[in-house]
C-alpha cells in the first residue's frame, strides 16, 4: 500500500488528517452490478439504442485485437449490459428514497454552453463553422493573464494555512489522467490528489481493478478522509462521433464492451463514494447514451479557455459548469487531427491531454473554499440547500454544520431531523448576534 501511495498520491503525507471525518459512503459492493435488473422493461429511446447497437455475430472481425481477448470480459452482449446497467441507474435516480441524489440530471438553467458565455460569434456556413476574427475575442496574451490568475489562485489556497489544512483534509480521485492535467490545481491548492492510469501502473492504475477490496487493500478505503471530488477522463476512442465508421466493428468484436465497462466501473466508483463533485470528459459522442450517464451538464472548446484550438467536449456529472472564460480565436483549427494524427501511444497521449485552461476554470468553479454552499448541500444532497446556504452566510463553521447533521443523516437516514439541526445552529447564531 505504502508503495502505491508514492506512485498516486502527488500530495504530501504529512498533511493528511489525523482526525476521522464522516464516512461519505456506504458499504454497497462495488465489485457487483448496481442492481439486479432482470425483467425490467426498457424504455423507447433505450430499446431504439439496443436496435442500433446490436450487431450479428457475422459482424466479428476476424482477427480482432480487442482487449477482452487477451485479459477476458463478461461475454454478455453490449445491449445487455447497457440495457441493465441503464435501468438500474434510472431505478435509482427514481427511487422515492434515494439514499443520495449524485446521479441527478442537471437543472435546465444549470446546463452551460461556454460558446454562449463567450459570446464570441460562430456559424454554420455549409456545414462547417465560421469563427469571425473581430468578435470578441482576447488575444492570447490576455488570455494566459486570466489563467495565470486562476492559478494563482489555486496556488494561493496551499500558501493560506487555514486553507491548506482544510483541502489538505479533502481528497480528488482523477481517473484515466495519465498527465496529471486535470489534478494538477487540485495538487496545487493542496488536496490530497490520487491519479489513475493504466500506463502509469498497470496494476494499481487500471480501474477495471476497482472494487471494495481494491481500496480497502490499497488505500484503506480512505477512512477517515472526506472524498471531495472524482474527475474521469475516460477513454474515448470508442464513443467519439469522429470515429463512427468503426463503431460497427468495435461493437462487435468486444471493445466497445471494455470501453463501457470503463464507464459503469466509474459510476459504480461515484455511486460508493458519492463526491460532492464529480465530473465525466468525452468529446461529442455515444458515451452518454452506451454508458448510462444522465444529460451532460457542460458543452466546451479548449479555445473559450485560452487554448486557441477546437475540440468539442462534454461533461458529464454533478458540478458548478459556470466556468470562467477566456475566449481566443481557434487559430490552430481542429489541431489535434492536423498536429497529432498519428497512430502511436505517444501522439495519442498527446491528443487527449486535458487543456490546462480548461483545467483551471474547473478548479476555480468547483473548488470547496470559493464554493462552501456547493461543497457542503452536495456532500449532504437530500437536506434542504437553503437552509445550508442561511447557515454558511451566518458564518457558521462548516465543521459545526457538518458534525450537527452527520448522526441524523448517515445512521438514521433521518432528513428531517438533519435539517432540524441545522435550523437549530441558524437560531443560535442568529440569538447570538442579537444578544
Ligand atoms: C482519453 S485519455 C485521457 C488522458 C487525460 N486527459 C490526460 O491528460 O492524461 C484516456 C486515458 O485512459 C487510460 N486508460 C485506458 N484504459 C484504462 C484502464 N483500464 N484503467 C486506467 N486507465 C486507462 C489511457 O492510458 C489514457 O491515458
Amino acid at each position: 500500500m505504502a508503495e502505491a501511495q508514492e506512485v498516486h498520491r502527488a500530495a504530501d503525507q504529512s498533511s493528511w488528517p489525523l482526525h476521522a471525518l464522516a464516512v461519505s459512503h456506504t458499504s454497497q459492493q462495488l465489485d457487483l452490478p448496481l442492481e439486479e435488473t432482470s425483467g425490467e422493461t426498457v424504455d423507447a429511446q433505450t430499446r431504439e439504442l439496443l436496435l442500433r447497437v446490436r450487431r450479428t455475430p457475422t459482424d466479428a472481425l476476424p482477427n480482432a485485437t480487442a482487449p477482452e481477448h487477451v485479459i477476458g470480459v463478461d461475454d454478455r452482449e453490449l445491449a445487455q449490459i447497457v440495457s441493465e446497467f441503464n435501468a438500474s441507474m434510472a431505478r435509482m435516480i427514481r427511487g422515492d428514497h434515494p439514499v443520495s441524489n449524485v446521479f441527478q440530471a442537471p437543472r435546465k438553467r444549470e446546463v452551460v454552453r461556454l460558446t454562449k458565455k463567450a459570446g464570441v460569434k460562430e456559424r454554420n456556413g455549409g456545414g462547417k463553422k465560421i469563427y469571425h476574427r473581430e468578435a470578441g475575442w482576447m488575444t492570447l496574451e490576455e488570455a494566459k493573464a486570466n489563467i495565470a490568475e486562476w492559478k494563482r489562485r489555486a496556488r494561493a489556497q496551499k500558501a493560506d494555512p487555514t486553507i491548506r489544512n482544510a483541502n489538505s483534509q479533502k481528497v480528488v480521485l482523477s481517473l484515466f489522467d495519465l498527465t496529471g492535467a486535470w489534478a494538477r490545481p487540485w495538487e496545487e491548492a493542496g488536496y490530497q490528489v490520487y491519479r489513475f492510469d493504466i500506463q502509469d501502473d498497470p496494476e494499481v492504475g487500471d480501474v477495471n481493478g476497482f472494487s471494495t477490496s481494491f481500496f480497502i487493500d490499497w488505500f484503506a478505503d480512505f477512512e477517515g478522509m472526506d472524498i471531495y471530488a472524482v474527475l474521469a477522463a475516460c477513454p474515448c476512442t470508442d464513443f467519439s462521433v469522429s470515429g463512427n465508421q468503426w463503431w460497427g466493428a468495435k461493437d462487435a468484436d468486444g471493445r466497445t464492451v471494455s470501453s463501457v465497462n470503463l464507464v459503469h466501473q466509474t459510476l459504480r466508483l461515484i455511486e460508493y463514494i458519492k463526491p460532492a463533485v464529480w465530473a465525466i470528459e468525452n468529446p461529442v459522442g455515444r458515451i452518454e447514451a452506451l454508458g448510462g450517464l444522465p444529460p451532460w451538464r457542460l458543452a466546451f472548446d479548449p479555445y473559450q479557455l485560452g487554448d486557441p484550438y477546437t475540440k468539442k467536449t462534454l461533461i458529464w456529472g454533478r458540478f458548478n459548469a459556470d466556468l470562467p472564460i477566456a475566449p481566443v480565436f481557434p487559430a490552430e483549427g481542429s489541431k489535434m487531427h492536423k498536429q497529432y494524427g498519428g497512430k502511436s501511444q505517444a501522439t495519442k497521449n498527446a491528443r487527449s491531454e486535458t487543456p490546462e485552461g480548461f483545467s483551471y476554470g474547473f478548479f476555480v468553479a468547483n473548488n470547496a473554499h470559493d464554493h462552501p454552499v456547493m461543497a457542503l448541500a452536495n456532500k449532504f444532497d437530500r437536506l434542504d440547500r437553503a437552509l445550508i446556504e442561511q447557515a454558511i452566510e451566518l458564518g457558521i463553521p462548516h465543521e459545526r454544520i457538518e458534525s450537527s447533521v452527520e448522526d441524523p443523516y448517515y445512521m438514521d437516514l433521518d432528513d428531517e431531523a438533519a435539517n432540524a439541526a441545522i435550523a437549530e445552529l441558524i437560531g443560535e447564531s442568529q440569538a447570538a448576534c442579537c444578544e
